[in-house]
């Protein structure tokens, strides 16, 4: 069934979300690249393909459904970051911003009696649990290193091979 016109609104808002989300990944990407660290500029590329993944699974559900997913303005904040950690804590605090978005959305469709979404948004919550945990964890280590060279490389090397 169609869902109605504000929840098809927040919906899109969380779609724009997620590409948003996307394009900090890539811009971190950059910033690591450029720091000759590939294992971590890979790490959060894969990330910013992965939240491309995420607009799409919200864009198929508005599709099946007969509503209009709209993508919306795209900004994303200025990163200053100095530090490997000061990365990971940007992007923490990123996801704890879509968690956060994600639980509001819940709460709209619960409202409106929207139980068609549950299966969608039960999706997304477990997924937020799990990327808070991934980064949170990355973000660990990477305290631990305290920008220490061959700490950072080792870290790289690690996350070459990480998802
Ligand atoms: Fe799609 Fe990392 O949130």
């Amino acid at each position: 069934m169609k869902m109605n016109e504000e929840l098809e609104a927040a919906f899109n808002k969380q779609i724009t979300k997620e590409y948003e989300s996307s394009m900090l990944y890539r811009q971190l990407a950059i910033e690591f690249e450029l720091r000759d660290l590939p294992g971590i500029a890979g790490w959060m590329a894969n990330h910013a393909a992965e939240e491309l993944t995420h607009a799409d699974k919200l864009i198929k559900h508005l599709t099946d459904r007969d509503n209009h997913p709209v993508i919306g303005d795209i900004t994303i904040p200025s990163i200053k970051m100095d530090t490997v950690t000061e990365a990971f804590e940007i992007a923490l605090e990123a996801e704890e911003g879509v968690s956060e978005s994600i639980r509001d959305l819940y709460a709209k469709a619960e409202k409106a009696h929207d139980f068609d979404s549950r299966p969608t948004l039960d999706w997304f919550v477990s997924e937020q649990i799990e990327e808070e945990d991934t980064v949170r964890t990355v973000l660990g280590r990477a305290k631990l290193v305290n920008e220490d060279g061959p700490g950072l490389l080792r870290l790289d090397r690690e996350l070459a091979g990480a998802a």
